[in-house]
């Protein structure tokens, strides 16, 4: 792996299970739509993502989630291959278009409860903790197109609606609520630059703004319920997973490291800073104006302190600039004014995975969480996901993936690091690979592979553990040390 760069951070040595404290959490993540397939079955409604994958151009490949890895039909053998690798926890996420199929909050569908009752009973039959996701990305797409989805404030009372029905029928077994994953995500790709779902880029200066908003609303209200009426009586936790990479300054001088900081307001500040000091980050407001929107001050006492753990997806660190300092091109967001970089003195930050976002730079991860404890208050925080992925190429054979030894000297690196991090004070609680499978990747289609076991498209889907999985089953099992 390539070593740090100019001084920013050492890599971790050699990392054991027991390098953990005692109720430390490993597990492995996936999302709905991601994996389950069957998108029509048992009076599931369209999402976005189903309707946004039928439009030419939109997915890499042209493929779509109709079958994904038929994870409805196959879940049992799911949850036998999680148990058997020595994990004791499953992120995945419920289909709020499978509850509430036009997403309008009325009759829910059993079928779709049914499902995922029997889900997380078989997960609690094989001793493994479900940590459920209320929304991965797939709005109903009835919501969206009648009622104005993200964009429109009366998303915030559906989602309550739905979260309140997960809640009641599940919360009994489930203790660990995730409202939103990476809300960040849904506005810039969603309502700026337009390639995820709903695929808007109509007003790149103001709606990835609202629908940020509105998702931060949304979560505030879904904690609201549970705290009102559930958490008492069901004695389990709810959090929010936001998605920030480490921004390490390009160099020493002041301008970029003020850019290195805006950047990290702009990811995580964002939706954090509203919940932990009652409004966006100052830098925000000031580049921003009037294209941010205002809190009023009941949403201000929803949001105080609405998260009981912060839940954190990491996969990369870049390096970050002052604009007129640095040669790269612009960084997605106009509004940061920054430029990415990720080269320095002729080294890359760190080695890349086959995603071109996807630097491997574990000391980041160790970075990051120090700045998270500091900055918002010492919360319990879950790694939701960290992972990498592999390119898919026609030619190779399956035995090419299924010896990822890059995936391993990842996962060592960026377990090693968390050690680090809980070393240094922070109260790290549980960490989840992504994923457990490969799965349709978003934009990417099946053009790019995070899992940890693979998935044989061409031959039924079959499941094939790869060497990062049985790594990570000694790990567990065997404290690392080979047997
Ligand atoms: C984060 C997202 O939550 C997940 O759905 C996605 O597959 C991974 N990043 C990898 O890109």
């Amino acid at each position: 792996m390539a070593g740090p760069v100019g001084g920013a951070g050492a890599n971790p040595g050699e990392v054991s299970r027991s390098d953990f404290p005692a109720g430390f959490i490993f597990g492995v993540a996936t999302s709905a739509h991601q994996v389950e397939g069957a998108i029509h079955e048992d009076g599931k409604g369209d999402s976005i993502w189903d309707i946004f994958s039928k439009i030419e151009g939109n997915i890499k490949d042209g493929s779509n989630a109709n079958i994904a890895v038929d994870q409805y039909h196959r879940y049992k053998e799911d949850v036998e291959l999680i148990a058997k690798l020595g994990f004791e926890a499953y992120r995945f996420s419920i289909s709020w278009s499978r509850i509430f199929p036009d997403g309008l909050g009325h009759c829910a569908n059993e079928k779709g409860i049914g499902y995922y009752n029997n889900l997380i009973d078989y997960l609690l039959k094989k001793g493994i903790q479900p940590y459920v996701t209320l929304y991965h990305w797939d709005l109903p797409y009835n919501l969206h197109e009648s009622e104005g989805g993200w964009l429109s404030e009366k998303v915030v009372e559906y989602f309550a609606i739905y979260a309140e029905v997960c809640f009641t029928r599940f919360g009994d077994r489930v203790k660990h609520w995730i409202t939103i994953n990476e809300p960040l995500q849904t506005a810039i790709n969603g309502y700026s630059i337009g390639i995820f779902a709903p695929g808007r880029r109509d007003d790149p200066y103001k709606e990835p703004y609202v629908s940020a908003h509105y998702q931060i609303l949304a979560h505030a209200a879904a904690v609201d319920v549970y705290r009102r009426k559930f958490k008492a009586l069901q004695g389990g936790e709810i959090g929010l997973v936001v998605d920030c990479e480490w921004a390490e300054a390009f160099s020493d001088k002041e301008h970029d490291k003020v850019a290195a900081n805006r950047r990290l307001d702009f990811q995580l500040g964002w939706f954090l800073d509203p919940i932990f000091y009652g409004d966006y980050p100052a830098v925000m407001r000031e580049r921003l104006r009037d294209h941010l929107p205002e809190f009023t001050q009941r949403d201000r006492d929803l949001l105080r302190n609405a998260v009981d753990f912060i839940g954190l997806n990491h996969y990369t660190s870049r390096l970050i600039g002052h604009a007129s300092e640095t040669t790269e091109g612009p960084c997605y967001e106009a509004q940061e004014m920054e430029r990415i970089v990720n080269w320095q003195d002729g080294e890359p930050i760190g080695e890349r995975a086959a995603s071109d976002w996807l630097y491997i730079v574990p000391w980041g991860l160790r970075k990051l969480l120090n700045y998270i404890a500091q900055k918002y208050k010492h919360t319990p925080i879950y790694i939701t996901e960290n992972g990498m992925d592999d390119e898919e190429i026609e030619a190779a054979s399956p035995n090419e993936f299924l010896n990822d030894q890059k995936r391993v000297e990842y996962f060592k690196g960026y377990i090693g690091s968390v050690a680090q991090a809980i070393r240094d004070g922070v109260d790290v609680r549980g960490y989840f690979a992504w994923s457990l499978v490969d799965n349709f990747e978003w934009a990417q289609g099946y053009t790019k592979r995070f899992g940890l076991v693979y998935i044989d498209y061409k031959n039924g889907l079959t499941r094939h553990p790869k060497s990062s999985a049985l790594w990570f089953s000694n790990f567990l099992k065997n404290n690392g040390d080979e047997d």
